[in-house]
């Protein structure tokens, strides 16, 4: 494996990948890697001759007050589970690398970013627009791997690469999880052993919805008072928003209909955890 921090080095050794015909496969990430994020690793390797990791903490996609300072590094450990899982190149700009001067030029895809996760963090996908749209430039993906665990981002960067017509395939790939059902995420590390405990409910609470919207249930306020009733009974969740929309637009147009995304946000104490499930209204 290849460890590459500079975008010149990277753009000249995959230009030379191109040349000889090889396809390239990419999974931007912020480090502190995981098995979830390991997942999208093994289907960029498994679809593609060459496989690019990225790992950079994009500054651009943090608020104020939230966690950029304390994000946390495991430089070592990355490298080893990208070198295990068979990468051929990660990329590992540093801050100066990737935003030389002050970042005059942003990407912000209307619509979509502004709702659930965008009200909360109104910056925030602008932020991930603009840095996954700076990663697609430098490394020129044929296809990009991204988990349906941030099932909005999916649908931003979709959006984005559609509208901007960027030769890129964006793959989504599915949910890792524990055992117990609590989605991985680099954040999980910030849970106390009680709120680690609880933290689980939320993956609970979507089932829970998910087999009122499977028994017929077309009604959004229905779907989401029942993901509500369960998280309740996790007293150390301060919920944030529930959500029951169509897959597509993470909209309500009347009432649920074909594929439903059930999505969730809470605070664990310092840990902000996000989760969804996906379903399917056979009925209307
Ligand atoms: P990060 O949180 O590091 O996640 C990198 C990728 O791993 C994302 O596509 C995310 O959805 C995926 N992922 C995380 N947990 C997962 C899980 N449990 N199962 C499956 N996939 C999972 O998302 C980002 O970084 C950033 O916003 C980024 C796209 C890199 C732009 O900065």
């Amino acid at each position: 494996m290849k460890i590459i921090d500079t975008i010149y080095d990277l753009r000249v050794a995959l230009r030379e990948e191109r040349a000889d015909g090889r396809s390239i496969g990419f999974v931007p990430t912020m480090g502190f890697l995981h098995a979830g994020h390991e997942s999208l690793m093994k289907e960029s390797l498994a679809d593609n001759d060459v496989t690019v990791v990225s790992i950079f903490v994009n500054p651009l996609q943090f608020s104020e007050g939230e966690d950029l300072g304390s994000y946390p590094v495991n430089a070592q450990g990355d490298q080893r589970l990208c070198e295990l899982a068979g990468v051929d190149y990660l990329f590992t700009p540093n801050i100066g690398e990737m935003y030389r001067s002050v970042v005059a030029t942003s990407v912000s895809v209307a619509g979509v970013s502004m709702l659930l996760e965008g009200r909360s963090r109104p910056t925030h996908f602008t932020g991930v627009a603009t840095v996954v749209a700076k990663l697609f430039s430098i490394v020129g993906p044929c296809s990009a791997y991204f988990g349906a665990k941030d099932w909005q981002q999916v649908a931003v960067v979709r959006r984005m690469t559609e509208d901007l017509s960027l030769p890129v395939a964006v793959v989504d790939c599915p949910i890792v999880r524990e055992v117990d059902g609590l989605a991985l995420s680099s954040r999980n590390i910030y849970l106390s052993d009680d709120e680690r405990s609880q933290a689980p409910t939320l993956h609970h609470a979507l089932l829970a919805g998910a087999v009122l919207v499977e028994s017929g249930e077309t009604d959004p306020l229905v779907v989401e008072a029942a993901i509500e009733g369960v998280i309740a009974s996790a007293p150390l969740a301060l919920l944030d928003y529930v959500a029951a929309v169509q897959a597509d637009t993470l909209t309500v147009d009347g009432p649920l209909h074909g594929d439903i995304r059930l999505l969730v946000a809470a605070r664990f104490g310092r840990a902000r955890l996000i989760d969804n499930h996906g379903c399917r209204n056979v009925g209307a």
